[in-house]
């Protein structure tokens, strides 16, 4: 399966890049600038020569890929998700961004729609599948690959097929992927990610993440 990765530039992005390679999926690492792309493909190949990896314009990279994971901040999402509307069609979109307020701790910002995910939604519409998934997985972690993966990751969706999907990829890096319920429980998905923040300042760590007990 060919993983699109939007803004997979950034720490989320080459996070899950490298997991997701390592485990056996073609990336395609999309950026606004190709170039870019290009760069952080190369860098992350000549470290991990096993993976298969692209760097590509992010429309370009979303055209190709059959599943697409946004990691992008929530101030490029009305822009960015408009020009992927025709790319993602009849595809799985997986969102992992937040609404932060950057502070110590973070917080969120109210979302009108109720939710990052939800926004999403309603812009792509019915023809491709949100899934609110890996919002309390560090880009810390993700990118240090000589440490093991552990805990959960909560996955919310309208759609089953989709989210067994996505639950079968977190699982191959290592979390144990539990169903949330529906897409409108994002909100409480992508508060955790602040939640987790304001933890990691307070313990002084860099990847807190979380497990439920007794399922
Ligand atoms: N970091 C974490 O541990 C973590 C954990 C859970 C969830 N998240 C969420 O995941 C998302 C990505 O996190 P991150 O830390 O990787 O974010 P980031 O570094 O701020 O941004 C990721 C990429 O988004 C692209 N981007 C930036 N501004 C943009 C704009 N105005 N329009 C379109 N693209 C833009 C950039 O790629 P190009 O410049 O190459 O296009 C950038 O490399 C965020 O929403 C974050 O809240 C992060």
């Amino acid at each position: 399966m060919r993983i699109s990765i939007i803004g997979g530039t950034g720490n989320q992005g080459k996070g899950l890049a490298l997991r997701l390679g390592k485990a056996g999926y073609q990336i395609l690492l999309g950026s606004r600038s190709k170039e870019r792309a290009e760069d952080i493909a190369n860098e992350l190949k000549e470290k991990n020569p096993d993976i298969i990896i692209e760097g590509l314009g992010n429309i370009e990279a979303a055209n190709k890929g059959d599943l697409i994971i946004l990691t992008i901040p929530y101030t490029s999402i009305d822009k960015t998700v408009l020009e992927l509307r025709e790319a993602v069609k009849g595809k799985v979109v997986v969102d992992t961004s937040v609404a932060l307020v950057p502070g110590k701790p973070p917080s969120t910002k109210r979302v009108p729609e109720g939710s990052v995910a939800q926004k999403i939604n309603n812009i792509i519409g019915d023809e491709a599948k949100v899934v609110s998934a890996f919002h309390t997985i560090s880009a810390h972690l993700l990118q240090e690959l000589n440490k093991e993966i552990s805990g959960d990751t909560l996955i919310a969706g309208d759609d089953q097929e989709a989210k067994e999907i996505v639950s079968i990829m977190a699982e191959k890096i290592g979390l144990r992927p539990l169903d949330a319920g529906p897409l409108r429980v994002s909100s409480i998905l992508e508060e955790l990610t602040s939640l987790l923040i304001g933890m990691n300042i307070r313990f002084k760590k860099k990847s807190i993440g979380v497990t439920f007990t007794n399922i």
